[in-house]
């Protein structure tokens, strides 16, 4: 098919390894990244910090407001020196306040309590004598808005002792301890400005390509990925939040235990029989959860359903039936691509797998465009060039904290020089099945992985992921054609009948940053797909119907936006790059 760039996709076959991205100009132009200009506060009068060091006025008396990095003392207390920061930028402004400066006394860290008070400044911008900076500050007017309490055990005098970020370097768990000032750091508020940006282009990317932004529902009861990691909405806790004892509808055990033998007409096995008795049931029960799915396949009516022994009633819950948060809106965004052609959709997921990793969170943002009358080539195309277009993107528009990244002991040395490496050449692309022999001959040749038993079918971890691009390629790697036992109900079967047309996109430091594929479009193979998979048609009869009325080739993928941010920042840990991190056992503030 066709490039969404214009001109022809320059990739006949997965494994080939050139790109589409020759179409696209990476520089500031026509890449359509806008220079990187502080934008002027709005409607107010005082200077964001970034702006006044940008292009200072210099000789001219500006107001700026912020929180003091550090307050100090100089020339036996005659002179005082406010490091003051907006988080507009890393870097802070030196106020210089002199014994006359309206503000001097209140202004000393033994009334403002030093690090972590609030100012507004006014003053002159001048030529910085000392060393480290450019310009400085010459105040005429300092106020202090807001002092640091935490000079006694109670927190009620003036003193920056309890101030949790004080001027000394802080480790990224004590930042995380103190969720609610991180912001404050130096660390956190550099990775929320490229947050900010890679969000801002990403819009501008679909957009400037054509694509619609879709709002796909948070609150959803289908289960797109079939992993049943999903968190339940429900109201059958009852009003009172705080209440334990809550009784949720349920199907009382006696009235049903009274009936059929070993597995009913309903296939469900009775309680307190023998393993091998419950074996039997439960491949009963399958049996006919197996052979109601056909039924409801070919057309036929689905059988009356039964609740299983014990099991909560969910037609008395707030939807009539079991709803949950959702892990990926791609089900939905879908219905809009079979209509309106390509759409994105950007928005948070949830997950409840209980990994505790610096890879995962239970609560993520997921960009996933959805492209129509395209294959997976084009899915392939559009991923590459809208990751390059996010790389070029932070370069141009975040270079300061992309520099600030680069030499702080929690970024990575020679970040800069990678991401440009990203941007320089095509990604590698080759088959699951050739990674797979690549692996093979890795483990051969004496390298030793946690899980060294390299075979076909196997779902690979994050140190294969990790090892292909980081040792092998030394690059992103988009590994295509997976085994279909391993990949969603939704993937386009391959001729072969073993593979699904899925692509994975693999990046250093991260392992897999993108997962996508060309979809079934086929309706009688949709349903075995699914029957296979153990998901039930009936539940997406609407996701199935697409495929009856005017079905049509399309694909998509998902990308984990906190995944771009480490790959882009070089952080090691995802909790770091979103405000709030949920993880399991963590939802404090
Ligand atoms: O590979 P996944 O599960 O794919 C889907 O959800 C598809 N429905 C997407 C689509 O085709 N529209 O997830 C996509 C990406 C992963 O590659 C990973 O980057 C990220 O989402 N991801 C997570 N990020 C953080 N924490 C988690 N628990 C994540 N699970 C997946
Ligand atoms: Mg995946």
């Amino acid at each position: 098919m066709s490039s969404l760039f214009g001109g022809s996709s320059s990739s006949s076959s997965p494994s080939s390894s050139s790109s589409t991205t020759q179409n696209i100009d990476l520089g500031l132009q026509m890449s359509g990244v806008p220079p990187p200009v502080a934008p002027k506060l709005y409607k107010r009068n005082r200077l964001r910090i970034k702006e006044l060091l940008s292009s200072p006025p210099m000789g001219s008396t500006v107001t700026v407001c912020g929180w003091a990095r550090t307050i100090r003392n100089a020339d036996a207390g005659k002179l005082l020196f406010i490091e003051l920061n907006d988080g507009s930028t890393t870097l802070s402004v030196q106020c210089v306040l002199k014994e006359s400066t309206t503000g001097f006394e209140e202004s000393k860290s033994t009334k403002s309590g030093g690090t972590g008070a609030s100012f507004e400044i006014v003053g002159e911008v001048i030529q910085s004598e000392g060393a480290g900076q450019a310009i400085e500050i010459l105040v005429i007017k300092s106020t202090l808005l807001g002092a640091v309490y935490g000079g006694d055990a109670e927190g009620k005098t003036v003193g920056g002792a309890k101030y949790p970020l004080s001027k000394k370097g802080h480790t990224l768990e004590h930042l995380r301890e103190h969720a609610h000032l991180r912001p404050r750091s130096k660390v956190h508020s550099a990775a929320m400005r490229v947050r900010h940006a890679m969000a801002f282009a990403t819009h501008k990317f679909f957009n400037d390509n054509g694509f619609l932004y879709v709002h796909t529902p948070i609150i959803t009861c289908a289960d797109c990925e079939g992993a049943g990691e999903q968190f339940g909405v429900t109201t059958m806790f009852g009003v009172d939040p705080h209440k334990t004892d809550v009784k949720v509808p349920y199907v009382e055990p006696e009235k049903e235990e009274k009936k059929e033998e070993a597995a009913g007409a309903d296939g469900e096995p009775k309680k307190g029989l023998s393993n091998k008795a419950k074996k039997k049931a439960e491949k009963k029960a399958a049996a006919l959860a197996k052979k109601a799915a056909l039924q409801l396949a070919e057309g036929g009516k689905p059988p009356e359903e039964k609740l299983p022994i014990g099991a909560v009633d969910y037609t008395k819950d707030f939807f009539a039936k079991r709803a949950n948060l959702t892990v990926s809106g791609q089900l939905n965004v879908e219905t809009h691509c079979c209509a309106m052609s390509d759409v994105y959709t950007f928005g948070p997921t949830f997950r409840a797998e209980n990994s505790h990793t610096s890879r995962h969170l239970a609560e993520f943002w997921m960009i996933e465009p959805e492209i129509a009358f395209a294959d997976l080539h084009d899915d392939i195309n559009l991923a590459e060039d809208y990751i390059k277009y996010c790389v070029t993107y932070a370069l141009e528009v975040c270079k300061d904290d992309l520099e600030f990244f680069e030499t702080s002991p929690f970024g990575e040395k020679g970040l800069i020089e990678r991401l440009k490496n990203v941007i320089a050449a095509p990604f590698k692309r080759l088959t699951y099945t050739e990674g797979i022999k690549v692996l093979q001959k890795v483990v051969e040749d004496g390298h030793k992985f946690e899980e060294s038993k390299i075979e076909w079918g196997m779902d690979l971890g994050s140190e294969h992921e990790r090892y292909l691009c980081e040792t092998v390629f030394k690059k992103p790697v988009v590994l295509t054609d997976y085994p279909k036992d391993i990949k969603a109900f939704y993937m386009k079967l391959n001729e072969d009948g073993k593979t699904v047309a899925a692509a994975d996109i693999l990046v250093p430091k991260i392992g897999e940053l993108v997962g996508g594929s060309q979809r079934e479009h086929r309706a009688d193979t949709l349903h075995e797909r699914c029957v296979q998979s153990g998901v039930d048609p009936k539940a997406v009869w609407w996701y199935m119907e697409l495929r009856k009325f005017g079905t049509i080739p399309h694909a998509g993928f998902g990308l984990g936006f906190e995944r771009l941010i480490l790959f882009i920042t070089g952080l090691e840990n995802i909790r770091d790059v979103i405000p709030f991190p949920r993880a399991p056992g963590l939802a404090d503030f």
